[in-house]
This record gives structure tokens, sequence and C-alpha cells, in this order.
């Protein structure tokens, strides 16, 4: 069955660095769609580019975050992109198959992307490198979530990391009022709420979620790196910066 990654990403020094981080681990999986969701008025040239030189199965999309959300110090990121990605699923993702969000920061192990794409209805697994514990898991008992390890509780329903869970399209086809609300910190919890679901129907991933697959990483980030070759004072290059 088909796997649909669905990544947000926006404009910074640092996109095209992830995106070739990312795109080299997707280029290992077979019968993938990469839905890269760009957070921009319009299509940046060099994540386009850059998609079309490595002929990696994408669809590429723009997906700007609300404006009232820009100002904010901690806005809800990656969600502009996320529905925009679900809604292009229920349009023309086949039937079979599953998808997954993948941040365009995090660490994935092929054989993790694998094991998602037959996933029934929801599946989840630990995560790497989430809050000061370090991981952000399901608590298993006799092959059963009894709970929820996390560094960050606070009254979710499912205190889970967004690289800790995966769904089946038909599963999301046959609920058409699931969404993803743009509220810091309950886009996972509000999202799988919305697929109504219980934790019976859960599909435990990842060697019934004793191994870690997937990490929460986080790229240092250069304030002052120059995005763009415009601005740079740089002649005699060949250096092509593409955006
Ligand atoms: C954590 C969660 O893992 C995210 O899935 C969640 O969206 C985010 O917090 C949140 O609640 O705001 P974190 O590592 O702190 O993630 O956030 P980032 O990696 O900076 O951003 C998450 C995703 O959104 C990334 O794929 C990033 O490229 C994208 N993003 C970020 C945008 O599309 N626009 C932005 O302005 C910032
Ligand atoms: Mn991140």
């Amino acid at each position: 069955p088909p796997l649909y990654v669905i990544t947000p990403t926006y404009r910074r020094a640092e996109q095209i660095p992830e995106l070739t981080r990312l795109a080299q681990t997707l280029l290992l999986v077979d019968s993938l769609v990469w839905i890269v969701v760009d957070d921009a008025d319009e299509p940046t040239p060099a994540v386009v580019n850059y998609l079309q030189e490595r002929r990696i199965c994408h669809v590429y999309l723009i997906a700007r975050m609300p404006a009232k959300f820009q100002k904010l110090k901690n806005p809800p990121r990656g969600v502009a992109n996320r529905r925009k990605a679900l809604e292009w699923l229920r349009k023309h993702a086949k039937k079979g198959g599953a998808f997954y969000f993948a941040d365009d920061d995090n660490t994935y192990d092929t054989r993790l992307l694998d094991e998602i794409r037959h996933t029934k209805k929801v599946s989840m697994f630990p995560v790497g490198l989430v809050t000061q514990l370090g991981l952000s898991s399901p608590i298993v008992r006799n092959g059963k979530i009894v709970g929820f390890y996390d560094g960050w509780i606070a009254n979710r329903k499912f205190p889970v990391d967004m690289a800790g869970f995966a769904v089946s399209v038909d599963f999301l086809n046959a609920r058409p009022e699931a969404d993803m609300p743009f509220l810091v910190g309950q886009e996972e919890t509000k999202f799988l709420e919305s697929l109504n679901f219980t934790l019976d129907d859960v599909e435990l991933l990842s060697s019934n979620a004793t191994t870690i697959r997937v990490w929460h990483t986080k790229t240092k980030k250069n304030n002052k790196a120059i995005l763009g070759a415009k601005k740079l004072n740089y002649k005699d290059s060949n250096i092509n910066f593409l955006q």
C-alpha cells in the first residue's frame, strides 16, 4: 500500500538542507508520495527545483500560516500546511495506504516508514528526544496501551508527539469532519480526537512500542545566514542559491 508522508516546511536558510536530509531517507522507501507543503505565499523556486532534480514522487503545495498567528511568539507551526495536505488526501489519495506527519527537521528510520504504510486505523509508536524526558511513548502492558509517557501531559487525551502516530487514508476518509485546529500544543490530541477512535483501535508499531525509530531532532538556527544570493556580494562565484 502507498505511504503518504506529509511534510510542512518554511523558508529559511536551513530549508534546503533539511529537505535534503529528509529526501535522502525517503528515497530509500518504495511506493511513497511525499506531500511537501510550504508555508509561503508563492512557490519557493529552490524547493520546486530540488524536488524535480531528485525525481522523488511528490506533491508540492503552498499554505501560508494565517496572518493573525504570524505575529505570535509561539504560533501553531505547520498547521495550515497539514490541513492543506489533508484536503489533498481526501481528494486524490487512492484507497488503502496510510499517511504520516513528518516535520522537515526530524530523523526517521526507513523501517518505521515501511511499517506505517500498513496502518489499518491509527498506529502509534515511541518518539525519541521529545521534551526534557527525551521520549514520548505509549505505555504498553500485555499488548495494550494503558497510558502515555510524555513530558507534557497537560490534560491531553492523547499526549503524543506529531511524529508518534499515523493514520490510514480510508479511516480519514470515513471521517469527513476530522481536522487539525490552530491550537498550539493541542494539534496532535485534537486531530486524533476528531478521528473518533478508542485505544483498542490503536496498532502499536516499532516492535510493540519498544524501539525508537524516529527522533524529534532540532537543527540549530543560523539567524545570521542570508537567504538568497541577491544580498551577497559574491560576483565571482558560480553558486546558485536559487531562492
Ligand atoms: C512541535 C511539534 O512536533 C510540531 O509538529 C508542532 O507543529 C509544533 O511543535 C507546534 O506545536 O507548533 P517543533 O519542533 O517545536 O515541533 O516545531 P518546528 O519543527 O519548528 O515546526 C513544525 C513543522 O512546521 C516543521 O515541519 C516546520 O518546517 C513547519 N513550520 C514551522 C512551518 O511550516 N512554518 C513556520 O513558521 C514554522
Ligand atoms: Mn521540529
